[in-house]
């Protein structure tokens, strides 16, 4: 199979999956512990039911919104994804560009593989920073300050992270510390030769370069960064750290990694513009809610006063239309682009939002839905 025979994004997580070692296919794919909420996730939206209107004239559809007061051209986001570079070097900015190409927001994550500068210079679409709060302030402080400087419009902080989740598939396939490439990478770099060849031309493995010069290194390597960026959270992160970082910020905040009302609440209370409802793609607490079951609580607490943004699990563009009936304002991605970057580049994460963006529409289409503004809850059987 080739990007153009590619339906849906299962299929570009199979031409993923069969490019990359599986110590990598196995980082990106995979969840906490016995992996429950990462299929949770995806079962969530596969129980819900549409009760489609008919007898409208759906001739013309329009999918554009607006999120978090800005335009989209549909209801989606691009979610913070570290480590892309280790699929595809770049990969982070390949991201960036075919969102900006398709007119959605781009979060980049602090764990990327390609500078704040550098993909506020050369990626044109709205962009937002996603930070993870740090034991070191002044480091952390810094990361706010160099994205405020490099003018992302929002601020996505990350509170579901207090310590990292326990990703067995990443023990199994010796992805820890301390990391030293043996026999069996050799060996995965010999099966997977457009994997290999693309790390080799780039320099080698990844950095994550936001992260030099953190706990006094010079040079933040992918592999053992990422594998102690658990260590490095501060887990003392409360109430105080996010209004304080709400000060220091200033512009557009949104709290990710939310999955109760009152949590919700509570960040309205401390400055938040909106909320993200997360488990971090099955990544963190294995079983916790997935977002969408928890949506309807924490849409009900806010009433409208603050937009909702929910992930985990989207893989279909009626997902979206979904997570929109039952209130929310938009979808955010994480896998679905990244395998698609992690199989063929900016043109695999371009053919991901091209397969959402189609399926987006023609949902639209069946349900009688001409706009968004359409879309509501009556539009889900009950
Ligand atoms: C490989 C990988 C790395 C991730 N890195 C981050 C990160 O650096 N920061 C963050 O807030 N979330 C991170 N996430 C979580 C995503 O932002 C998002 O919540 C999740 O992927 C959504 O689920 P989905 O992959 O099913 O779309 C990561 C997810 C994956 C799969």
């Amino acid at each position: 199979m080739d990007l153009s025979r590619t339906a849906n994004i299962d299929d570009l997580r199979e031409l993923a999956r069969r490019r990359l070692p599986k110590i990598v296919f196995d980082f990106f794919d995979g969840g906490a512990e016995d992996e429950v909420t990462l299929r949770d996730n995806r079962t969530a939206f596969q129980r819900v039911r549409f009760a489609p209107g008919v007898l409208r004239d759906v001739a013309k559809v329009d999918a554009s919104t607006e999120i978090l007061g800005g335009p989209s051209k549909h209801p989606l986001v691009i979610a913070p994804v570290g480590g892309i570079g280790m699929g595809w070097p770049g990969g982070d900015l390949a991201i960036a560009r075919a969102a900006a190409a398709y007119g959605i927001p781009f979060t980049l994550s602090t764990a990327a593989t390609v500078s704040i500068e550098e993909v506020a210079e050369k990626a044109s679409g709205r962009l937002w920073f996603q930070l993870y709060v740090l034991h070191d302030r002044e480091f952390t402080d810094r990361l706010v300050e160099r994205a405020r400087a490099a003018g992302y419009e929002a601020l996505v902080v990350t509170v579901d992270l207090p310590v990292g989740g326990k990703r067995e598939r990443d023990t199994h396939n010796g992805l820890a510390l301390p990391f030293r490439p043996g026999w069996r990478e050799l060996l995965a770099g010999i099966v997977h030769p457009s994997w290999a060849l693309s790390v080799v031309a780039a320099g080698g493995i990844p950095e994550l370069v936001n992260l030099r010069g953190l706990a006094g290194r010079q040079r933040a390597d992918m592999i053992s960064t990422a594998s102690s960026v658990g260590q490095q959270h501060d887990a003392s992160f409360d109430d105080n750290g996010l209004a304080r970082l709400s000060d220091l910020w200033k512009g557009k905040l949104i709290v990710k990694g939310i999955s109760r009302a009152e949590d919700a609440e509570r960040a309205a209370r401390l400055g938040a513009d909106a909320v993200w409802l997360s488990n971090h793609g099955g990544r963190q607490l294995d079983g916790a809610i997935s977002a969408l079951e928890a949506l309807p609580a924490v849409a009900a607490a806010l009433g409208g006063k603050l937009p909702v943004l929910i992930d985990g699990g989207v893989r279909r563009g009626a997902d979206a239309i979904k997570a929109r009936a039952l209130g929310a304002q938009a979808a955010a991605i994480g896998r679905p682009t990244l395998y698609g970057a992690a199989a063929a580049g900016e043109a695999g994460a371009r053919r991901a939002l091209e397969i959402l963006t189609d399926e987006i529409e023609r949902t639209l289409r069946l349900c009688g839905a001409r706009t968004l503004a359409e879309v509501g809850p009556d539009l889900i059987a009950s």
